[in-house]
């Protein structure tokens, strides 16, 4: 029978020989792209992991032995054996494994809603279940990217409930380890990445800090409390998606001065102080994006009419996808050729390059004002082969539809995309304009071939 530990109300010198002798068990809640990556390692470190999501199939799919995050590397054979051997069991059954856990690790998702207002309910959907659920001495921990105040204002509520059944610090514990890791390479940030711990007691922030440096070979470092440690995952998302909304304005002023913006970012990032960000067709995600509104909100929330910088530059990036359709009219201008019922070869959709994920992704948007523009719209991302995305049946293999296209649109640089040679493509393609978004094609080798080329920043070559 497992859970009899109180972890609360431990020494460190149990709470050690607790992980050492492989008594502990975790649960980790939300089985996703940070959830079960994270169960895995804390499964592979030794301890009874279980897992809970609310996806049947995604349960079946593990449960089964198939991997769900191919794009992840590193995890499948570690996955196989951890399943194959019972080290890592899953279930959408809550209540039987919520009561059998000393730990519960939240990584439900907090996405934005249609008016970009953050939507924490799986949180709170799932904090209401842990009122009624959990034992004395259990600490749990939020991974889930939430807005600072988040836990102390709104969490801490609603696992005390009306009641005061649970109270926090007393009988359970409660604190935060926000999930910094990158898609498509969750494994080597997991084994890299420092990891901020805050909680809502000291006790409880001395336990995650033990346990999660027994599971991970990171540095941990302990945070002030729970606010600050979520104010610094924020602020180095919106950090990039400010930075990246600076570079996306200067392109589009470059492109009329006729300057690179791409020469002009490598030679400045020689200079020590200047860290380098790309322009792009947008900036998508279930971060980035997510994190800047999740900010606004916070502000919103104290009394600022906005957060104006974070806010402008969700107004650029957002922008971006008009202005990669903006390039694709001028190349079809200078070609005097209609762009209605041209036909038009999408090259990559997911949002970040060699991950298959469309949440938010700039290819939505243009997507749909290519069809706006009542053009023939062909997709091909080796991620999303044969299915139907956007609206449109996707391709099977890259050349399928080079020969019929009019123009091609590169939005995520996939690494198979930059095998693509120029002179390849002006001698199989029916035109000759390419909109290259992310610099994959080799801009003067494009121009010495003839293929009308228009890269953000880069002007008309
Ligand atoms: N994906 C990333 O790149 C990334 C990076 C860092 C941090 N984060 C943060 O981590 C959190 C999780 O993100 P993700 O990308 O893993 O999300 P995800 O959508 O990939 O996974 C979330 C999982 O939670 C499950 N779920 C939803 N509601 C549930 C409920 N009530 N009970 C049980 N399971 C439920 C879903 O079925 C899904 O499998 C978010 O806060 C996100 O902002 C994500």
């Amino acid at each position: 029978m497992l859970k009899d530990l109180k972890l609360l109300y431990m020494s460190e010198q149990e709470i050690i020989n607790s992980i050492q002798e492989r008594k502990l068990s975790v649960c980790v809640v939300g089985l996703g792209r940070i959830g079960l990556p994270t169960a895995i390692s804390f499964a592979n470190a030794g301890l009874n992991t279980f897992g809970i999501d609310i996806d049947t199939e995604l349960i079946s799919k593990i449960k089964s032995n198939n991997f769900p995050l191919k794009d992840e590397p590193g995890y499948g054979f570690i996955f196989e054996s951890l399943i194959k051997e019972g080290k890592l069991k899953v279930s959408t059954n809550f209540e039987d494994i919520i009561t059998k856990s000393d730990i519960i690790i939240l990584t439900l998702p907090t996405p934005i809603n249609n008016q970009n207002v953050p939507d924490y309910s799986a949180i709170t959907t799932v904090g209401k279940q842990l009122h009624d659920l959990i034992d004395k001495g259990t600490i749990i921990i939020v991974e889930s990217t939430i807005e600072p105040g988040f836990i102390e204002n709104t969490l801490v509520k609603i696992l005390e409930g009306e009641d005061k059944k649970n109270r926090v610090g007393k009988d359970f514990g409660l604190g935060v380890c926000p999930e910094t890791a990158n898609p498509g390479q969750i494994k080597n940030d997991f084994e890299n990445l420092p990891r901020l711990v805050g909680a809502v007691d000291n006790k409880t922030k001395i336990i995650i800090t033990k346990i999660y440096n027994h599971v991970f070979p990171v540095e941990i470092i302990p945070m002030k409390d729970c606010k600050t440690a979520n104010a610094v995952k924020l602020t180095t998302n919106v950090f990039r998606d400010l930075n990246i909304a600076f570079v996306n304005e200067l392109a589009i002023l470059f492109e009329k001065v006729g300057i690179n913006i791409v020469d002009v970012l490598n030679a400045a990032k020689t200079k020590y102080n200047f860290q380098v960000h790309y322009p792009g067709p947008g900036v998508g995600g279930p971060c980035l994006p997510v994190n800047s509104y999740q900010m606004i909100n916070l502000a919103k929330t104290w009394g600022f009419e906005t957060l104006q910088m974070a806010d402008i530059s969700r107004k650029i990036n957002e922008s971006m996808p008009d202005h990669v359709i903006e390039l694709l009219k001028d190349a079809f201008k200078e070609k005097e050729q209609n762009i209605e019922n041209s036909n038009i070869l999408v090259l990559g959709i997911s949002y970040k390059p060699d991950v298959k994920d469309i949440q938010l992704s700039p290819a939505e948007p243009i997507i749909s004002k290519l069809k706006e523009l009542k053009t023939n719209i062909s997709i091909y991302d080796p991620y999303f082969k044969n299915q139907l995305v956007f609206g449109i049946n996707t391709e099977s293999e890259f050349l399928s539809k080079v020969s019929k296209s009019d123009a091609i649109i590169i939005i995520t640089a996939h690494k198979e995309f930059y095998n693509i040679d120029p002179e390849f493509l002006k001698s199989k393609m029916r035109g000759t304009i390419i909109i290259d978004s992310k610099y994959v094609i080799n801009q003067d080798s494009a121009k010495k071939v003839g293929l009308i080329y228009r890269g953000i920043g880069c002007g008309k070559i």
